[in-house]
């Protein structure tokens, strides 16, 4: 027999519920309407949606005349949003949070100063956000950071304006802020790590130490899935990370007397259910 504990704060956050809900509505609606890339990193989901009735386009130039788009959670770049915007409705899912890093490096650099994007550099709300400036510099960690910095010296003395990517790891972020105080003479910081994602992050972490082996559920394209199931990783012996029930092999678990699951921000509560129902017919 094993007990089994879902963390707090597992599955989908704030930002993403309101984008699938926007989406779904707007196919409930009936009116023309696609979503502009992945709404969100998890392919389950977005094949519910394209089931609902929505097509996937991968450019703005793809957009059928006539029809609404949607934007997905993590953003698009300034100029994707005025290529839309000449073509027809714009149904913006970004989620506010992210919106809110949009503004800041857009106010920043038209105050004179230089923004600095701390995060994954292609990852698509990076680039996103890095589209909202015209010349952005974007940094992946406080190592990628000093050598910014050593490489140019003078950056110590520009007007400098961090932001970071909303699921970045705090640990990883705190480093980066204390190497630009300690280095830089005109900075300013916002700390744009989304609390949601805090949140499960600690729920995580607190599970995970108190459990035999975790399960984590999530898109493998999903950062902050990855994000959790490397921090569970530095505190519980074993660690599995799934996408679907399906993958989930039983066997590897038994003789575990705690097991843990938690999930990303755009794992949806049916996929979830799935996998506690294959637990509790098979292991508990
Ligand atoms: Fe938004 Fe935070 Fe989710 S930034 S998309 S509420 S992880």
């Amino acid at each position: 027999m094993s007990r089994v504990t879902m963390a707090e704060h597992a599955g989908f956050c704030y930002g993403v519920k309101r984008a699938v809900e926007m989406a779904e509505q707007a196919a409930a609606s009936g009116k023309r309407c696609v979503m502009l890339g992945s709404l969100i990193h998890n392919d389950s989901v977005v094949r519910h949606l394209e089931s609902m009735g929505l097509t996937s386009v991968s450019r703005p130039e793809e957009v059928p005349e006539g029809a609404a788009v949607i934007i997905r959670s993590h953003g698009e770049p300034r100029a994707v949003h005025e290529a839309l915007r000449a073509r027809g409705e714009i149904l913006d899912a970004t989620c506010p949070n992210v919106s809110r890093i949009h503004r800041i490096v857009a106010e920043a650099e038209q105050a004179g100063r230089q923004p600095v994007i701390i995060g994954t550099p292609n990852h698509p709300e990076i680039t996103a956000i890095a589209g909202w400036c015209a010349h952005p510099v974007v940094l992946e960690n406080a190592e990628a950071l000093e050598k910014w910095l050593e490489k140019e010296p003078e950056n110590r003395g520009k007007p400098l304006t961090l932001v970071s990517q909303t699921t970045a790891a705090r640990k990883s972020w705190d480093l980066c802020v204390e190497k630009a105080k300690k280095e830089c003479t005109n900075l300013k910081v916002f700390d744009t790590i989304c609390s949601a994602t805090c949140k499960r992050q600690e729920a995580a972490q607190a599970l995970a130490a108190q459990s035999d082996a975790m399960i984590v559920i999530g898109d493998r394209k999903s950062s902050n899935t990855r994000r959790l199931a490397e921090l569970c990783a530095a505190l519980c012996p074993q660690v599995l990370w799934i996408e679907r029930a399906e993958d989930l092999e039983p066997s590897n678990l038994y003789g575990k007397a705690s097991i843990g699951i938690t999930a990303g921000a755009s794992t949806p509560g049916w996929i979830i259910k799935e996998v506690y129902d294959k637990m509790s017919d098979e292991i508990m």
